[in-house]
């Protein structure tokens, strides 16, 4: 059951995507990848930290063989005027001329997927597909990442939940809640 509302940092969020809603999206995506992924042992990259959540449950319901392993963008400023930079941490597996899914969270700009997605295929990644909880597709600037499997589209508002923070926060609730009048 929902709460009505939870406060983070003096902001009020309210309900926006209940349990079972999350789960037929996560079912309806797995049933998808067990569709065009039966035989081809994939590598599942799960995006930290937001993407822990969506994935824990998505693998669970993946009827082929699989490698899970998972990855974190790195973004600083650069050293000279180049501006952000940004680097692929933590990935511990060989990704060389294997089929990689992506699981994230959410895809609002692409910008993180774009760079991870250049990343893996330099590094030699035979197909790189990404599997997005939710996307936000009014915000998506680059297209050339705009996710093979989406669980729900959603409209510009503020999410938490469900991996989804607020400062570090509120990432444990089991649904999805908005800014209230946001
Ligand atoms: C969030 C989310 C995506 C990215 C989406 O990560 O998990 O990786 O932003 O935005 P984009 O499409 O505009 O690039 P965040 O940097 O908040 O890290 P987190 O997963 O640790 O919360």
């Amino acid at each position: 059951m929902m709460k009505e509302e939870v406060r983070y940092g003096g902001r009020t969020f309210v309900p926006s995507i209940p349990r079972d809603e999350i789960h037929e999206a996560v079912i309806r995506l797995a049933d998808q990848l067990n569709r065009d992924y039966a035989g081809k042992d994939p590598i599942f990259l799960v995006m930290l930290n937001g993407a822990f959540m969506f994935a824990s449950d998505l693998v669970k319901e993946v009827e082929f063989d699989c490698v899970v392993s998972f990855m974190k963008m790195s973004s600083y400023a650069g050293t000279c005027s180049t501006g952000r930079v940004s680097e692929l941490i933590g990935l511990d597996v060989d990704v060389r001329d294997r089929d990689v899914i992506i699981v994230e969270d959410i895809v609002e700009s692409g910008l993180t997927m774009h760079e991870v997605v250049d990343q893996l295929k330099k590094i030699g990644a035979k197909t790189v597909e990404i599997c997005a909880f939710v996307h936000k597709p009014m915000k998506l600037i680059y297209h050339d990442v705009k996710p093979k499997y989406i669980g729900l589209n959603i409209k510009d508002s503020f999410i938490i939940g469900y991996g989804l923070d607020i400062d570090g926060y509120a990432r444990n609730l089991p649904e999805v809640y908005e800014l209230a009048n946001g």
